[in-house]
């Protein structure tokens, strides 16, 4: 029986973007079965609802998804979709890698950073949220648990281990923040004992960003709290190339969601002029979640030789192609 998958399209850019990475899975022989189900604001208009029970269901049932960027409406009473999926389906990891390749207008060509972000605590717990009658205060709370940065570390080196990388750097701030990142950090100091084949470095997020942007050859497996995590991984993104460059993996116990990490770009839809590069990533991520290595590369190793040759990419890669054109180069490669 072939793998079923949940396929959330998404909004703006989304549709194009998810069936290029459907397309370019069919080309490299993934047999899967996919089930559609719409969030976001396509589904708001079908159904009157941004997050419809049955694409809850199916996310749950099937176990896997491949996800679209989704556009959030800026109105009152609506919290964000990501982060309802991310609290219903806890999914505390979010992984985001980022490589480089040949060919694009980044400034370095030897990156390869995986972030693993604590994607359930800190400052996005939303707990304690609170304005003061007169609109003079505000608070929040930020929770870290240990089981919660146990979990996280662990995956972390885990991840290490499987892929043969070399460094973990726990991101912090614990000179400042005593309590909650200093938690994090005695935690981060413990589980890197259980791991003595892996280097173990730890380093203040202030200063991590500015390495980051040095000497970002440093870097291999970063792991941090929330707020750090959502950061840091956009400045990674950067380094090699933008947001059509970056994907992002939300894994929890049983349910996994695939997604680029950049949103509906509204100001590029339907133009055919967004790079599918992201949420193609996203789908190798997901390969690579289902033990389908052997495919995950051939496409990896298809989308470099495009990017390189710089004959048909889209305009945030320097080039002058649709995502169509784009597309159909990956597929004929493979
Ligand atoms: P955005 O990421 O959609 O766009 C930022 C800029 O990057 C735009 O200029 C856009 O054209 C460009 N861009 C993004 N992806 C691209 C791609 N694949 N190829 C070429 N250019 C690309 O961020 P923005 O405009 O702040 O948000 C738009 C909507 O997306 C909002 O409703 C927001 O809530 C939602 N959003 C959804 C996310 C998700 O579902 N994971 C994440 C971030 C935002
Ligand atoms: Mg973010």
């Amino acid at each position: 029986m072939s793998t079923k998958i949940t396929v959330i399209p998404g909004d703006g850019i989304g549709p194009d973007i998810v069936d290029s990475a459907i397309k370019i899975l069919t080309k490299v022989g993934c047999d899967f079965d996919y089930e559609f189900v719409d969030a976001g604001l396509t589904a708001l208009e079908k159904t009157g609802e941004l997050l419809p029970q049955n694409t809850l269901d199916a996310i749950k049932r099937n176990g896997i998804t491949l996800k679209g960027p989704l556009t959030t409406p800026v109105v009152e009473g609506f919290t964000s979709i990501n982060v309802s999926l991310r609290k219903q389906f806890g999914l505390y990891a979010n992984l985001r890698p980022v490589k480089s390749f040949k060919g694009t207008q980044a400034r370095y060509d030897n990156i390869d950073i995986i972030t693993v972000r604590e994607n359930t605590e800190g400052m996005y717990s939303g707990l304690g949220q609170k304005v003061s009658e007169d609109g003079s205060e505000a608070e929040a709370m930020s929770k870290i648990t240990r089981q919660g940065a146990e979990r996280i570390v662990r995956f972390a080196y885990e991840l290490a281990q499987r892929e043969g990388r070399k460094k973990v750097t726990a991101v912090h701030k614990a000179n400042i923040l005593k309590s909650t990142s200093g938690l994090f950090l005695k935690v981060a100091r413990e589980i890197a004992e259980e791991y003595p084949d892996i280097e173990s470095a730890e380093m203040i997020v202030d200063a991590a960003c500015m390495r980051l942007v040095m000497n970002p050859e440093d870097f291999d497996v970063i792991v941090t709290t929330n707020l750090f995590g959502d950061i840091v991984s956009d400045l990674c993104a950067g380094l090699v190339g933008g947001l059509g460059m970056a994907p992002g993996a939300n894994i929890g116990k049983d349910c996994a969601i695939f997604e680029a990490v950049h949103g509906s770009a509204p100001d590029i839809a339907g133009k055919n002029l967004a790079n599918p590069s992201s949420v193609i990533l996203a789908s190798v991520q997901m390969l690579e979640y289902l033990g389908m290595s052997e495919q995950a590369d051939k496409i990896v190793k298809a989308l470099a030789d495009v990017i390189e040759s710089g004959d048909r990419t889209t305009r945030d890669l320097g080039g002058s192609h649709g995502t169509t054109d784009f597309t159909d180069a990956v597929i004929e490669r493979l």
